[in-house]
């Protein structure tokens, strides 16, 4: 396993496979253009070390000529190609070779083909080393692929991760490790806590309660604790940061987890978004956002019921229980819409005996 900015990649294709594919690349352009002239148009900057592999492969005459474009930030793609050096050479009736290192959306070879239109070429053929027919959107023929990938990131071989990993000869794949990693939801009352300590049992998962979490970090006197005192003592808001940071934190004690559950956090649209990004970052995702959906009535019930016994304060006032209903409702409207939208988000019913609403949940879980 490597680390690429922070990012962690695991061997993929090694470079005995790659050199393979090269050689029927070669073998095929070699027969197509036996007793030809072709000129190899090589895409910088990742098509580099394919081109060096495919060219000393190549038996007849031919001249080679550099483009270079980018058209990925990160591990994502931008839908903008940009061209950073333009085709200077003059194509006009040649017969073109295009070398791309991989064939994503096939925007850039959309852009290519209308370079090769503009330059009046004769004919043209584009040869890539990856082809990702999955996320592939657009008609023009790849005439030769080294090798068919599924959707995955991959680094190597020419190819980077922010400017990292064109110098390793096989190919990574970020690495994704299958954990389950739910965020849990529910209105006071609703026995998210309850619940929580189950399905920790059951699925060996690691729940961090964010109000945990900030009580242990300030009672330890840690420099996130520190940080974040600082503000409580102001009265003002911790900033999103440093709860992402103690999450982080929490999250590195078990890198081995079989997931974490999340409970009092994200909060907000924004801190879902670093949730996404501190989750990406150690190679997993939040498999769901689960709440636990009880009538307003019965919460009430519940709360006054336990303010009885437990003789906490904010359970003994039914207008303070109501409006601690309403600021959930609140808040987590936008969020539920947010993991909707990534089809993540499981509205469970909370009402009935301990055991059927683990069961209710446990078979939202088993399916993720
Ligand atoms: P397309 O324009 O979406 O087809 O993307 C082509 C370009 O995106 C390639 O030449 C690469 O620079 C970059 N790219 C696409 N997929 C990957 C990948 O998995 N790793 C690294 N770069 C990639
Ligand atoms: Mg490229």
């Amino acid at each position: 396993m490597i680390t690429l900015n922070g990012l962690q990649f695991e061997e993929y294709i090694s470079e005995e496979e790659l050199l393979h594919a090269i050689d029927e690349v070669a073998l095929a352009i070699n027969r197509d253009f036996k007793g030809k002239r072709p000129v190899f148009l090589v895409v910088l900057n990742g098509a580099y070390k394919f081109a060096t592999e495919l060219l000393s492969r190549f038996e007849g005459d031919c001249e080679v000529e550099f483009i270079k474009m980018s058209s990925y930030d990160g591990t994502a793609s931008t839908g903008q190609v940009q061209t950073h050096i333009p085709l200077e050479a003059d194509l006009e009736e040649r017969e073109v070779v295009v070398i791309e290192d991989i064939v994503d959306s096939g925007n850039t070879i959309e852009k290519i083909t209308q370079m090769m239109v503009i330059a009046g070429v004769n004919k043209y053929c584009i040869a890539s080393l990856f082809f990702k027919p999955g996320s592939y959107t657009k008609e023009y023929k790849i005439h030769y692929v080294g090798l068919e990938i599924p959707n995955d990131f991959i680094v190597g071989y020419g190819l980077d991760y922010n400017g990292l990993g064109r110098n390793l000869n096989a190919i990574y794949k970020l690495k994704t490790t299958k954990m389950t990693n739910l965020v849990l939801f529910g209105p006071p009352g609703a026995g998210k806590g309850t619940q929580a300590s189950f399905l920790k049992e059951k699925y060996n998962l690691i729940h961090i309660s964010t109000g945990d979490v900030f009580r242990y970090n300030i009672k330890s006197a840690t420099k996130l604790g520190t940080l974040a005192k600082s503000y409580i003592d102001k009265g003002q808001l911790v900033p999103d940061t440093v709860t992402i940071d103690m999450l982080s934190a929490e999250v590195d004690k078990t890198p081995d987890a079989n997931g974490f559950i999340f409970d009092g956090f994200p909060r907000t649209t924004a801190q879902a978004e670093a949730l996404d990004v501190l989750l990406e970052e150690k190679g997993t995702q939040v498999a769901a956002m689960i709440a636990l959906e009880v009538d307003d009535e019965i919460l009430v019930k519940r709360l006054l019921e336990r303010g009885k016994t437990s003789g906490r304060k904010d359970d003994a006032d039914e207008a303070v229980i109501r409006n601690r209903i309403k600021v959930y409702y609140d808040e987590t409207a936008i969020l539920k819409g947010y993991y909707q939208k990534q089809d993540k988000y499981y509205g469970v019913d909370g009402v009935g005996e301990i055991n059927e609403i683990t069961t209710r949940l446990s078979s939202v879980i088993d399916k993720l």
